[in-house]
């Protein structure tokens, strides 16, 4: 008889260790969790709740052709969003803590299907369909809502 070392037992994975960029993937390629949700409103950028858990709410977004969110943050939320399909520009600014303004710093990221971005508290972006298609993403909040606080661009 023997003892088995600890580090040889598989541990249960822990959901809060998940990072948000996994979770945003995992429903972005496990489509039936979503499909039904699924609009695209030629009104406004389409949002739906897919699900709400213990740590994070997972949200689908649908894009049409020049629909895009204006410059904002996610408060103390901090996440990930995945492209689905499609394509959707990032463009990131940074916020001056003391003006509450953002400034544009021209970091832009491009981003098709099977692509994360993270975020998190101080983190401003917008981000915008500039493709000739529709646009599905996958986005998870962790520890917060969806919250989005609008800025005032200060160039
Ligand atoms: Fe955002």
């Amino acid at each position: 008889m023997f003892a088995v070392p600890d580090n040889t037992v598989a541990q249960a994975e822990n959901p809060a260790l998940r990072h948000p960029a996994r979770v945003a993937l995992s429903y972005a390629t496990n489509r039936d969790s979503w499909r039904h949700l699924l609009r695209y409103d030629p009104s406004e950028r389409f949002a739906a709740l897919i699900e709400r858990t213990e740590h994070d709410e997972i949200w689908l977004l649908s894009w049409l052709p020049g629909q895009h969110a204006d410059l904002h943050d996610h408060g103390d939320t901090s996440g990930a969003f995945t492209v689905v399909s499609g394509r959707l520009t990032e463009t990131v600014a940074r916020l001056d803590a003391v003006s509450g303004q953002a400034a544009a710093d021209g970091d832009q990221h491009e981003l098709t299907g099977g692509q994360s971005r993270v975020f998190g508290p101080g983190y401003a972006h917008q981000v915008h369909n500039a493709g000739p298609d529709p646009a599905v993403s996958i986005h998870v909040y962790r520890y917060g809502s969806r919250t989005m606080r609008s800025y005032p661009l200060s160039r």
